[in-house]
């Protein structure tokens, strides 16, 4: 799909959400994906940009136009080089509502560019030392691009004590919302869709209906500062 798309004649601003953690395997992609479904769900125009030369949620969406059709994604999606975003973007945020960001694992420079065009960066953290660590890499990325950012636990056991730590470091900057580990999350995945198509009424679809609560009234908040701006 070409990203020309005559965006000077329109008013639209959509907001970009980039998934950001310079460690593998806590998320990103799943977050991306779900994130981008349950605010599709809401009726908003969601795009949905790969900047991962592994290209997950590439597969993710292609299984996904194998079930649901071409057309019938009810999403948007686009593989982005990292450095090519900011160009790229302008454009974007004048078609759709929602820019959802799925970054790799840390290419110094990419991680910096997908940070850099943020309105929001979220930041999984599943909670583990290791977990911890590698995101205080990511908070200091989005805190000297002065981007708002917010960790989102991921995988959380119940009562889990490194998840109190962790928001006690953060008690700011991140989400209430927590999502379980939870096999829902990850078998809807294969099938090309999320857990708020699958199982609507399962814990992990209300944890992530949540999540897209929590996120729309923080944008909201942050849309109107920078239109008072
Ligand atoms: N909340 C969760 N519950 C269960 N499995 C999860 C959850 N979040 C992620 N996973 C699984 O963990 C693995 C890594 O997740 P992924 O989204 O690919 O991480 P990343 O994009 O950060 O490398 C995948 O198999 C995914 O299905
Ligand atoms: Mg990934």
């Amino acid at each position: 799909m070409t990203l020309i798309m005559f965006g000077f004649l329109m008013k639209k601003k959509g907001c970009v959400i980039t998934v950001a953690q310079q460690k593998g395997g806590v998320g990103k992609t799943t977050i991306s994906a779900h994130l981008a479904v349950a605010l599709s769900q809401k009726r908003n125009k969601v795009a949905v940009i790969d900047v991962d030369p592994q290209g997950s949620i590439k597969h993710w969406y292609n299984l996904r136009e194998d079930r649901f059709g071409e057309d019938y994604t009810g999403l948007y999606f686009f593989s982005i080089s990292g450095w090519k975003i900011n160009s790229e973007l302008s454009n974007l945020q004048q078609e759709y509502d929602y820019i959802i960001v799925d970054s790799p694992p840390h290419i110094e420079t990419d991680a910096k560019a997908v940070i850099r065009v943020a309105d929001l960066v979220i930041i999984p953290v599943q909670p583990s030392p290791a977990d911890l660590w590698a995101t205080k890499a990511s908070v200091a990325l989005a805190t000297n691009e002065k981007i708002p950012y917010k960790l989102l636990l991921n995988r959380v056991p119940h009562n889990s004590k490194f998840a109190e730590d962790v928001t006690k470091e953060y008690p700011k900057n991140i989400f209430k919302t927590q999502l379980g580990n939870r096999v829902a999350f990850m078998s809807c995945l294969a099938e090309g869709k999320c857990v708020t198509e699958t199982q609507p009424k399962s814990a992990a679809a209300e944890e992530m209906k949540s999540l897209v609560t929590e996120v729309s009234s923080m944008l909201q908040t942050l849309n109107k500062t920078r239109d008072a701006a």
